[in-house]
């Protein structure tokens, strides 16, 4: 069950939630802050609003997003995956 509930608190775009004991958890309450790592894009997290975009869909999270930090994805200024399909990575560091 942890493990669910840490892939649901990871999901991008926070379209998955999770239910315990008939209450659904969409977004987690965190601190707001923004994670790099390694190869990937930033992981913004705490209700950090992103500003200077088009509307995003209604299902996505507005307590957590990733953004694109390779500079290929179609979907900008937000992370579609293409870092993989181009092999992105911060090199040898
Ligand atoms: S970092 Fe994911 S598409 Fe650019």
């Amino acid at each position: 069950m942890e493990e669910i509930i840490r892939t649901v608190e990871k999901c991008p775009s926070g379209a998955l939630s999770y239910s315990l004991d008939g209450v659904e958890h969409r977004d987690p309450d965190r601190d707001p802050l923004i994670t790099v790592l390694k190869d990937d894009p930033y992981c913004v997290t705490g209700g950090i609003e992103v500003v200077g975009h088009e509307s995003r869909a209604e299902a996505v999270s507005n307590e957590h997003c990733t953004l694109c930090r390779c500079g290929s994805s179609k979907n900008k200024p937000f992370c579609d995956g293409t870092h993989w399909e181009i092999g992105f990575t911060d090199g040898d560091s």
